[in-house]
């Protein structure tokens, strides 16, 4: 009878030292936006503008600021708070490189991070506004043969739609839609604004003569077909910095979709902001759908860690992201970052917002700290 009793615990403990989780037993469950019900597209619009309601946290203390960056501001929301995170934590450029390794781009622990990014704005939503879901994603390989037209662009309700374009001789702002001015939903950084949104499938034809720039006339749809995703996932056996320099690069897939949607998804700055203001992808995350599209980020790393046993530990990528350079051949070679390498004890910046974790905690999805899967 004593063994008896000892036979839970003892199986418990061999699930933990094998990694596995024992909390996690009933993951929620991510889906696609487009098969969302409309009350479950209700839930998730009222609770990102419920959160730009919400105050924010007066105690910000920004880590890296670089000279982009305004000083947290006495009238941001909740939502706000979550953008400065992402937006103090780019890569430090100029004369913050000292700070470079709290970079949470182009070194190894972008995807962790943005895995847990995401997460924490699911936790806030359900947190802080009662949301009952989880993160959808945008499934935009299915869509890249026709972004423009995409019906999440296109569905523009007041209350279940987050499509809507900019209008070009308004700054861009996207006016419809429950994410649109018209709804009343706004944002703080750099300075207060609506939503805005410019589409072009050639997004980087203002970058021609930059010398870094790899192809100013590529087509951005061209990089996330659903071929181009499916070999994705199936290459890069074992290659944890290959699958990130593959997936994160300028010309990649993951840029090409922020750089597709524009306005504030590639961070253009908006009209009548002061002249320290220069565009980069700092504020991106001021566009709600940055977390649909990181929520499809994530799944595409989750499904590359599952699809071959020897991806499901892989792991490198150095701490110093090299785009302070400002040079193609650097950003090419070390795309996951310089020495010293990232290891799997860093623990991930927060200024202060949200707890902080480290990367092995965050490793697999379906663990203590997460408990997410994805519907296929
Ligand atoms: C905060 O809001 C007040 C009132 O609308 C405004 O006067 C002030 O300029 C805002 N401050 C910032 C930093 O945006
Ligand atoms: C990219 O988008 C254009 C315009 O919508 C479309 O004509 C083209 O077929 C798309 N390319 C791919 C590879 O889907
Ligand atoms: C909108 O996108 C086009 C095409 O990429 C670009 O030329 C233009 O500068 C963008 N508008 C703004 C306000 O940045």
């Amino acid at each position: 009878m004593f063994v008896q009793s000892l036979l839970p615990l003892l199986s418990v403990v061999l699930l933990l030292s094998s990694g596995a989780s024992a909390a996690c037993t009933n993951p929620r469950v991510r889906k696609n936006w487009h098969k969302l019900t409309l009350e479950e597209k209700e839930d998730w619009t009222r609770s990102i503008a419920c959160l730009s309601q919400k105050p924010g946290n007066p105690n910000i203390i920004p880590q890296v600021r670089p000279f982009n960056v305004p000083p947290p501001s006495p009238n941001a929301s909740a939502y706000d708070d979550h953008v400065y995170l992402h937006m103090d934590l780019y890569p430090a450029v100029s004369f913050k490189r000292l700070l470079a390794f709290l970079s949470v781009h182009f070194n190894g622990q972008f995807l962790f991070w943005h895995r847990w990014y995401t997460f924490q704005l699911e936790e806030e939503m359900r947190n802080k506004c009662g949301y009952k879901g989880s993160m959808p994603f945008w499934k935009w390989d299915d869509d890249a043969k026709d972004v423009e037209g995409s019906e999440i662009f296109t569905d523009v309700d007041p209350i279940t739609g987050i499509g809507g374009w900019g209008n070009p001789d308004n700054d861009w702002t996207v006016e419809e839609g429950a994410l649109g001015a018209k709804s009343g939903f706004s944002l703080n950084y750099p300075i207060k604004h609506s939503l805005r949104r410019n589409f072009s499938n050639q997004p980087w034809i203002p970058f021609e003569g930059i010398p870094f720039w790899p192809d100013p006339h590529a087509k951005a749809n061209e990089t996330f077909t659903p071929e181009k995703i499916e070999a994705l996932i199936d290459g890069f056996r074992g290659d944890f910095t290959g699958f990130q320099a593959e997936f994160e690069g300028w010309d990649k897939s993951h840029f090409a979709v922020h750089s597709v949607i524009g306005g504030d998804a590639t961070g253009q700055c908006p009209a009548g902001s002061p002249d320290w203001c220069q565009q980069a992808t700092h504020w991106s995350s001021n566009e709600p759908m940055f977390f649909l599209h990181h929520s499809m980020v994530d799944r595409i790393f989750w499904k590359w860690q599952n699809k071959y046993p020897e991806n499901k530990e892989a792991f490198g990528g150095g701490t110093l992201p090299v785009m302070q350079y400002f040079n193609n051949e650097y950003m090419v070679r070390f795309a996951t970052g310089l020495s010293p390498p990232m290891t799997r004890r860093s623990a991930m910046p927060t200024l202060n917002i949200y707890k902080t974790r480290t990367i092995q905690e965050l490793f697999h999805i379906e663990n203590d700290y997460l408990c997410y899967t994805y519907e296929d």
